[in-house]
């Protein structure tokens, strides 16, 4: 039998209007554009503002520009994943949420939690859907509204993160292009450097738990970025030598925007010049689910048919991977 492969089949994105700055950032708490951009190279995010919005409202937007980008109807769409760690409440999923306000009536749809990882276990979940023949169309948006969860009080956690919305459409292809091959890892032992201490089971909201500032990203920024560095190179380095592809053959690095030292580290491990590697950090910031499918959005315009990509990513869980991708089209 003939194998299939889901290929991406188109990329949007959508970046809330307002645009925090690091000079702002330095009026609200002891920090400066020097110290960013010097420890993380982030030099704006967007934040999504408004009354009433949340994460499936950037969905919503990134996901109706991808029907139309791919000339799909609503109601021709199989299954529906959401990446999230900010989803619009507890339950239902956002992913629900996001179909019913778009108009996907004929699908299934379901979120994924893996933090900073979100967009690549989403994106090899719904390649297996494809890949096993049933669906034909599946959409993977990843999307975070970080500033619900980003205490602007905490400088080491405030300027790291943004607001966004990334979305691909996966399809069928027998050629040999798509998803080609993953690496997911995860271990649960390293929540205890990054996570959010209240608001779940073990400690529901409360009075106490507002007042302690427990809603928030709780993170130790230098645990956590070892781990990043060492775990995003190994998958990477693995996936060249799994698939003998050689630092000069590889088109492009599509890495989790976190810190611009992270991306330097993991790019420097697999020999990579900088002009191999996907960088849009010092524009939106780490948008956690949004950053891998932001950074296909704004290089689409680059990306050939047969050009080997590896996606990686590092996030709380801890939680990481690498996928191989052969793109399927050139720029249209
Ligand atoms: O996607 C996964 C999510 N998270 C990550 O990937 C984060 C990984 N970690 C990191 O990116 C870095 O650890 C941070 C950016 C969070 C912090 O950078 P760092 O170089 O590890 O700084 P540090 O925590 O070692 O702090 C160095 C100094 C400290 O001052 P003292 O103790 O040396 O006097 C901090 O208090 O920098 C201070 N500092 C700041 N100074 C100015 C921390 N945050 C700031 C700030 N502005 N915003």
């Amino acid at each position: 039998m003939t194998k299939i492969n889901a290929l991406i089949t188109g990329v949007q994105g959508y970046l809330p209007e307002y645009i925090l700055t690091n000079d702002e950032l330095s009026t609200m708490m002891d920090t400066s554009d020097e110290w960013i951009m010097s420890r993380i190279g982030i030099k704006t995010r967007h934040i999504l503002k408004g009354e009433g919005l949340g994460t499936s409202d950037m969905a919503v937007v990134a996901v109706q520009k991808l029907l139309e980008e791919t000339n799909t109807k609503p109601e021709d769409v199989d299954l529906l994943i959401c990446a999230t760690v900010t989803p619009d409440m507890q339950f239902p999923a956002t992913a629900n949420i996001i179909c019913d306000k778009v108009g996907i009536t004929n699908a299934f749809s379901f979120d994924i939690n893996a933090a900073c990882s979100g967009f690549i276990y989403s994106l090899v979940t719904g390649s297996k859907y494809i890949e096993s023949g049933q669906y034909k169309k599946v959409i993977v948006v990843g999307a975070d509204k970080m500033s619900s969860i980003v205490d602007y009080q905490d400088r080491a956690v405030a300027p790291i993160f943004g607001d966004a919305a990334g979305a691909i459409m996966l399809e069928p292809t027998t050629e040999d292009l798509g998803i080609i091959d993953s690496i997911l890892r995860s271990d649960g032992s390293g929540r205890i450097y990054l996570h959010q201490k209240a608001g779940g089971s073990v400690k529901p909201a409360s009075h106490e738990t507002i007042n302690a500032r427990e809603h928030y990203i709780y993170q130790e920024g230098q645990a956590v970025f070892k781990w990043a560095v060492s775990k995003m190179a190994d998958v990477s380095v693995e996936m060249m030598e799994r698939h003998n592809i050689s630092s000069e053959e590889l088109t492009w690095l599509v890495p989790h925007q976190a810190n611009m030292r992270i991306i330097d580290a993991t790019a420097k491990r697999m020999g990579l010049q900088r002009e191999q590697v996907m960088i849009n950090i010092e524009k939106y910031g780490n948008t956690t689910s949004g950053t891998i499918p932001l950074c296909l959005w704004d290089y689409k315009n680059e990306l050939k048919k047969g050009d080997k990509l590896i996606l990686s990513a590092f996030g709380g869980g801890f939680t990481w991977g690498s996928i191989y991708v052969k793109w399927g089209y050139n720029a249209k």
